[in-house]
């Protein structure tokens, strides 16, 4: 049997994803991001995970897109196969749980695309950011034009984009692509404390609160305030709302069903 492209564990509540395909540093085949859409979807649809945390090895995130795989096709190939759609774009359209990025070695290309995809993005100190797509004379296909100039604004994303250069977590985390850097020893182990924390809160107020940051993106922000409002009126609605407002005035934990 061939070797599985997508590691899957539970721990305390948590989804851990890791990418597995060292010799190449995890290049993103079609047959990675099928792998990895299926286990995005099992954990979405198994109650007792509360958050995910998607990783690589200390070496690579990601390298990027299998530019093995890559190099000869055609136009006609990539248009008919719609290539980047499909399970590359199961975190987006069907994960509403909250997904973490825990980035040590290189997040390039497709690589840095997913980690972008995730909601945030936790670096080791030795992580290397960057979309070098252009000088394979290509550019960025899953959101390294886009998600990128939306988190570190366009002069930077222009430098990257038209460079190929790389950048560091600490650069990266001063232009607010990576949400905190944590040191490489541990680093896996202390990601997926800081999901766990998400996991014991309420998960479908998660999903409100995750499904309203990303509105941010998309709309005015008056449209923005309103449905925020809507979401946060339709916490109330919910048992875990009483439970969480209530243990706070008894002073105790709170013990969140998720209903
Ligand atoms: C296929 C890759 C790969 C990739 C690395 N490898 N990246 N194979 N696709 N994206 C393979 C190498 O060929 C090599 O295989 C092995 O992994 C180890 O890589 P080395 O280059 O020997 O390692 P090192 O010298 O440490 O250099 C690391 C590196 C370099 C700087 C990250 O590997 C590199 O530049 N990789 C390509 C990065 C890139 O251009 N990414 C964008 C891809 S395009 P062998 O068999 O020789 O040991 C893209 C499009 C996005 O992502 C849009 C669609 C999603």
């Amino acid at each position: 049997m061939s070797e599985q492209l997508v590691l899957t564990k539970i721990d305390g509540g948590v989804g851990v994803l890791t990418l597995n395909r060292p010799a190449v540093l995890n290049a993103l085949s079609n047959e990675v991001m099928e792998a990895l859409g299926e286990a995005l979807l099992a954990l979405e649809n198994n109650d007792a995970v509360g958050a995910i945390v998607l990783t690589g090895n200390e070496k690579a995130f990601a390298a990027g897109a299998d530019i093995s795989a890559m190099k000869d096709w055609s136009y006609m190939d990539v248009y008919k196969s719609n290539y980047i759609g499909g399970p590359w774009e199961t975190m987006k359209n069907a994960i509403r749980k909250p997904v973490i990025a825990a980035v040590s070695g290189y997040a390039l290309g497709g690589g840095c695309e997913l980690a972008m995809m995730c909601d945030f993005i936790i670096a080791a100190d030795n992580a290397k950011f960057g979309q070098p797509e252009i000088k394979l004379g290509t550019i960025p296909g899953l959101g390294g034009t886009q998600r990128l100039t939306r988190a570190i604004g366009k002069s930077k994303a222009m430098d990257l984009v038209l460079t190929g250069r790389m950048m560091d977590a600490k650069e990266a985390e001063s232009a607010g692509l990576v949400a905190r850097i944590l040191p490489l020893e541990n680093f896996l182990e202390e990601v997926v404390k800081v999901a766990q924390g998400i996991a014991g809160l309420s998960t479908p107020v998660v999903m409100m609160a995750k499904q309203c940051v990303n509105a941010a993106l998309e709309t005015t922000l008056e449209q923005g305030l309103q449905y925020e409002r809507r979401v946060f009126h339709a916490t109330f609605a919910t048992q875990d709302q009483k439970e969480g407002m209530n243990a706070f005035v008894e002073k105790r934990q709170a013990n969140f069903r998720n209903m």
